[in-house]
């Protein structure tokens, strides 16, 4: 959704905050804005990205040691350079930058017009400073009481931070439903909403939790009340984050850097959690929760996007290994269909950023169902993570590029760990399966790295296929969720329509589509249902598709009738989805590259979806 960045501090605050921003981007890109306090409080803001914005300002004047900046995705109102934060109040005396919806701001708005406040946007953020510029001004009041009755006026998610002329060394950072860090440096502080524009500056930060309002004042130490105004702690977390992991260290793209990470994503992933010598899969963060787990009547995963893929994979996982039945929902469905869930039902949630939206509102609907909630998400310190009862963090470092790659890999490489635990502890599993797979899960590093070698094979197919307006992507069993991350992947960056389907679906509609101008995508390896993906994949060549296969290395019945074959090593059938994957990620990539797509900022998407 949209990135926050503040400074105050004694170092100049422009370049920290354009630099934030820049950091910030994959966040929402479609305006960008700043506002620094000198005196008075110079705003500048356009539509476009942050380089835009630097542009827009080079001969402007930055002058000053506090102020807020925004990169935004739009929700209410389009992008344009009036719609774009930091939005001023209407005395032009306090200044604000938003991440959230404020579902409540039509009445908001319309008991602001009446007392005559000019509105010069269409956001929901104006109605919010105006509110809190009236409250100060009606009420008698200082600014973060203003702040904190305003914020008991609003429904909805916030993640604001406010700038005031009559206060010029105090930042008021407020948060509920979307993530605000505040990083704690030597006389200076940093809020942001996460931690991207802080690492190089400080290790030390707070995360803000709901309803949390943070008083930073220049010289004074962090001060945290929650809007009803209790005093709270301010506990400092220690940021694992090395500089390095958030660049892009020498590739043309994050995604294609996040793709060639996987090998030691994974590893880092597994890293203390496997013992191949010992024959144990231990994940600590859910040691408490294993016979919970072991004995719920069912698995509810919940998650959006790629991660809902993930959570596919995992139903496949889960029941083959450890016998428990399990539903994969999207959380945006699942929050709002008065599902049954029970005491004992156990739910997952999986998210990268730790912060969608839905999946954090499905995750308070279960629990308040009494289930037990285990996490599976990437952004340590988030608000998932905070929320579940237990979990696992994926450890797959920040992952920058809109389109999810190594945070995909990494969920289904914790799903893995997590049914073959709970199959051990069951008993559902036989010793030599166990110790088959996690022998070969530990060598999966080493077979991912291996499978990126079909970089160059890949490039000659994107060539071919670089204009095609549609493709259809088909796998079977734990294929069918590859099939599917392989098609969003493709939609995401290259905007070409493709769909994943499960193979012998097919027949039942997407057929139809099939001429000699379809590309049909085939994971087609060599376990299982081998023989039948082989009928589908000669359903297809009756019709003049053109198939791209995704084959076990040394395969000869599928060479002999697809087009075009790329080989992946040979592994345990339940490991196929992370080195297939692979693959798939690098199509997509190369072929929006040839279509001079943007990458890791895509049209529309946002990395972290903190709306509804
Ligand atoms: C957005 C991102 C996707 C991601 C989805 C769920 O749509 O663009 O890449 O899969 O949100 O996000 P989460 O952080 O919960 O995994």
């Amino acid at each position: 959704m949209c990135g926050i960045v503040a400074y105050v501090g004694p170092k100049q605050a422009y370049p920290i905050l354009i630099k934030g921003l820049y950091r910030l981007e994959y966040r929402g890109y479609d305006s960008a804005g700043i506002a620094i306090l000198n005196g008075d409080i110079k705003l500048y803001k356009t539509k476009g990205k942050v380089l835009e914005l630097e542009n827009f300002v080079k001969d402007k004047d930055v002058e000053g040691t506090i102020g807020i900046a925004h990169t935004r995705w739009a929700t209410h109102g389009e992008p344009n350079d009036a719609n774009a934060h930091p939005h001023f109040s209407n005395s032009k005396k306090l200044a604000i930058i938003h991440n959230g919806i404020i579902e409540n701001y039509a009445t908001l708005r319309e008991e602001l017009l009446t007392r005559g406040y000019v509105f010069r946007s269409n956001t929901d953020t104006e109605v919010l400073v105006h509110l809190i510029e009236d409250i100060r001004i009606n009420e008698k009041v200082d600014l973060v009481k203003a702040v904190q009755l305003a914020l008991n006026q609003v429904i909805g998610a916030y993640a604001i931070v406010i700038i005031s002329k009559e206060d010029p060394d105090l930042l008021i950072a407020a948060r509920k439903g979307s993530p605000l860090v505040i990083g704690i440096g030597e006389n200076e502080t940093f809020v942001a909403s996460d931690a991207t524009p802080i690492v190089e500056y400080t290790k030390n930060v707070v995360y803000l939790n709901d309803e949390e309002i943070a008083i930073i004042r220049r010289g004074e130490k962090l001060k945290i009340k929650t809007i009803k105004d209790i005093n709270k702690t301010p506990y400092i977390h220690k940021l694992e984050v090395n500089l390095s992991a958030i660049e892009k260290g020498g590739f043309d793209h994050f995604m294609l850097k996040e793709i060639y990470e996987q090998p030691r994503s994974i590893g880092d992933c597994m890293r203390g959690r496997l013992n191949t010598e010992q024959g144990i899969v231990s994940l600590g963060g859910i040691l408490d929760y294993v016979e919970r787990i072991k004995n719920a009547e069912r698995i509810i995963i919940i998650a959006c996007g790629t991660s809902w893929h993930a959570g596919l994979v995992g139903e496949y996982l889960f029941e083959e290994l450890a016998r428990i039945p399990v539903e994969v929902e999207y959380a945006s469905e699942f929050r709002y269909r008065n599902p049954v869930i029970r005491e004992n039902d156990v739910v997952i949630a999986i998210s990268q950023s730790g912060e969608t939206a839905d999946t954090l509102a499905a995750i308070e609907l279960a629990k308040s169902k009494g289930a037990t909630i285990i996490g599976i998400c990437n952004v340590v310190g988030s608000s998932i993570p905070r929320t579940t009862h237990a979990g696992s963090y994926t450890h797959a470092g920040p992952e920058i590029g809109v389109a999810s790659t190594k945070a995909f890999t990494a969920q289904v490489t914790i799903l893995t760990l997590m049914a073959l635990m709970i199959a051990d502890k069951k008993g559902s599993i036989s010793k030599s399966r166990y110790h088959q797979i996690i022998n070969e899960l530990e060598m999966i590093p080493s077979k991912v790295e291996k499978t990126l070698k079909v970089n160059d094979e890949i490039i000659r197919i994107a060539k071919l296929f670089k204009d095609s307006r549609n493709f259809l992507y088909l796998g079977r069993g734990l294929n069918f969720p590859v099939a599917l991350e392989g098609a969003l992947k493709l939609k995401e960056i290259s905007y070409i329509h493709a769909e994943g389907y499960p193979a012998a679906e097919m027949k039942h509609g997407p057929i139809a589509l099939i001429d000699e101008e379809m590309p049909v995508v085939v994971i087609a390896t060599n376990q299982g249902v081998y023989e039948k993906i082989i009928s589908n994949i000669e359903e297809v060549k009756a019709r003049k598709g053109k198939i791209i296969a995704i084959v076990t290395e040394g395969d000869k019945s599928v060479r002999n009738i697809a087009d075009y074959v790329i080989e992946i090593p040979d592994t345990d059938e339940l490991l196929v989805p992370l080195l297939a994957t692979i693959p798939l990620q690098l199509l997509s990539y190369h072929i929006a590259v040839l279509r001079g797509c943007n990458i890791d900022q895509p049209r529309n998407l946002a990395k972290s979806v903190t709306v509804e």
